[in-house]
Parts: structure tokens; sequence; C-alpha cells
């Protein structure tokens, strides 16, 4: 007679070749775009995409030794024409611009775009918000655009990769921190505006724990003061650090999965959950010994058509 072990071990792999089918089926055949395809997360997220058989997929890095390594090692496994590397600063709106339609002639249409190139350099931290922030918000306005039914595009998914939301481990790293919060509110906003519905895009944002890439390796000694070492050290140490490959394993569920406006965590190599935004209203802090802040009396505002003033400037108008 079979035992309990086997049988349970036998449901849980076909469960496991079920999931691949299943994300195969979004996978397969599509074009992707990945920033920061050449190293740590981006690359892990290459080999997947290409495992799940992608047709096409642009890598986009600065680092044009890496990307060009990384496109002869696929072209090794997997053939002529399956990725192609175009160099380019993701801070650059020019570099940006001719690396779409690059990327777009190359592979026909694109189907996803991955939003993940980024550093982490609190002494640098001009250009930590020239690429975390003015790079991924010119990355996710080109990928709508190549996307949205309603311009080039004939619908997809764009995933633009935050940090793990909970900030009680960042102290210092408050740029860094500050430039993957921008993400999400960035995210939700393109999910709300560009409705899927409308458009035929799905805004994702993922929210990894740490991982182990040059990013985390090299970060204690990218802190804006030398006396923060210490403490951020210590932090880390309590913290358990992931392997890429769990975190572009974990993606690959989510597109399976996720709707448009999700956002997720995948932390200590752990399966992804989604998170929400939770109404300011339910986080309202109330205070003991029935200390309570005096509230002005309200007033109530004007409506907002007569403050804009329709007539004089037609900032209310739609047409
Ligand atoms: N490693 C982590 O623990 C962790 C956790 C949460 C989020 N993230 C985010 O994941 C993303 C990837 O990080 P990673 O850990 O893989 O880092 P990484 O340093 O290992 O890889 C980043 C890649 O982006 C490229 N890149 C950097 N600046 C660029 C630019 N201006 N233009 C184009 N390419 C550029 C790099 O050359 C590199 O190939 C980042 O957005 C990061 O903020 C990382």
């Amino acid at each position: 007679m079979e035992n309990g072990g086997n049988r349970s071990r036998r449901s849980s792999a076909s469960e496991k070749a079920k999931e691949i089918e299943a994300i195969n089926g979004i996978v397969s055949g599509k074009n992707v775009l990945i920033t920061g395809g050449a190293a740590g997360l981006g690359h892990a997220f290459l080999n997947h995409f290409l495992k799940h058989g992608a047709n096409k997929i642009t890598i986009l890095d600065i680092d044009a030794n890496a990307g060009k390594r990384v496109e002869i090692n696929v072209e090794k496994s997997y053939g002529e024409k399956k990725v192609h590397f175009i160099h380019a600063d993701v801070s650059c709106h020019e570099q940006m611009i001719e690396a779409f339609e690059e990327a777009s002639k190359w592979m026909n249409d694109i189907d996803i775009v991955v939003n993940n190139a980024g550093i982490l350099d609190e002494r640098r931290w001009e250009k930590e918000i020239a690429v975390n922030i003015g790079g991924m918000v010119c990355t996710a306005l080109l990928a709508l655009k190549y996307l949205s039914r309603d311009q080039l595009g004939h619908g997809g998914t764009l995933v633009n990769v935050s940090q793990h939301i909970d900030i009680r481990n960042t102290a210092q790293l408050p740029v860094y921190t500050a430039t993957k919060h921008a993400i999400i509110g960035l995210s939700q906003s393109l999910a709300e505006s560009y409705q899927y519905e409308k458009v035929g895009v799905r805004v994702i944002t993922l929210c990894p724990g740490l991982t182990e890439t040059a990013l985390t390796v090299d970060s204690p000694n990218k802190l804006l003061s030398r006396v923060m070492k210490a403490d951020f050290v210590k932090n880390l140490d309590q913290l358990s650090i992931q392997t890429p490959y769990v975190v572009a394993q974990g993606l690959m569920s989510i597109l399976k999965s996720g709707a448009s406006g999700s956002i997720w965590v995948i932390e200590n190599g752990r399966t992804p959950y989604e998170v929400y935004i939770p109404n300011p209203r339910t986080l309202r802090r109330t205070y003991k010994n029935n200390f309570i802040l005096v509230e002005p009396k309200v007033t109530r505002g004007r409506p907002i058509r007569e403050v804009c003033d329709n007539t004089r400037t037609g900032l209310m108008s739609c047409v």
C-alpha cells in the first residue's frame, strides 16, 4: 500500500508541474525588455524568462562588458537572436527613447517590461535619485507608450521594482528608501490612470526583501556617513538574505496571477505575497489617558470648479 509521504510528494510534484505549465502559458512566446538585466536580479529575471519560453529578450544596462558577456552566454545556450543587449543609461531620456525604439524594432513588439535598474549609493544621492526615480519614471512612461493599445502597443505588463515596504530596517538608507517608495506611488498612480480595461496594460509593483546581489554586498560602504556603518551592519545581520533566483521564480508566479495595481513582496526566500495600501483612517493613532488633539473647526472647502475658475483658465475642461 502507498504511504502518505509518497502520496503527498507526488501531489506536490504535480502541483509544481501545473504551476510551471501555467507560467509557461503566460510567458511563452512573449517579448520582454529588462532594464539592469546584465547582473543581479535583472539577470535572474532574464534566466527565468528564457526557462519559461520567452520569444525574445532585450536587456538594457549601463555596464557594457557585463551586457555583452550575458548576450554571448545566452547565445551559447539558446542560439542566436534570443537576447539582444542595448547599452544605455536609464537616467538619460534620449538614450532611453532610442533604446526602446531599437528594442521594439528588434523584437517586433514588446509584451513585458521589467523596470528594474537601480543603484544604492547614499554618498552620490543625486545620482541615486536620477537613476532610481528619474530612470524608473522614464522607463515606465516609455513602456506605457510601447505597450498601451491606444498608443504603439497591443497590451502587456509593466513590472516596477521597488523594495520591501517595511521601513523599520532602513534607517541608514534614507535616500535609497525614499526613491524606492516613490516607485510604489508611481506604480499605483499609473495603474489607476492607465486603466487596464482601456489600454490593456497591467502595472505591477514588485517589492523584494534583502537579496544577495552586488547592490547589497557593496551597501555598507555606500552610506551617507561612516558612523552609520556599525548600526547598518548590525541591522543587516538580523535579516536573512535570499537569492535572486527565488525572487525571479516569484516574479514568474506573480505574472501568472497578479492583477493590475497589485503590490507583491518576496522576502526570506518565500512565496510572494500581496499587500495593499491601507486606508489612512484605519491607521489613525489613538492616545492613552484621554489625550485628544483638538481638531480645528472644520470648514468645508469650496468646490474645485469654483477654485479653478473654469471660465478663466479652462482648467476643468475635459475637451
Ligand atoms: N538586492 C536587494 O536586496 C534589493 C532589494 C529590493 C530591491 N532591489 C532593487 O532591485 C533592482 C536591481 O537591484 P540588484 O540588487 O539586482 O542590483 P545590482 O547592482 O546587482 O544590479 C543592477 C543592474 O542595474 C544596472 N544599472 C545600474 N545603473 C544603471 C543605469 N543608470 N542604467 C542602466 N542600468 C543600470 C547595473 O549595471 C546592474 O547590471 C534595483 O532597482 C534595486 O533597488 C534590490
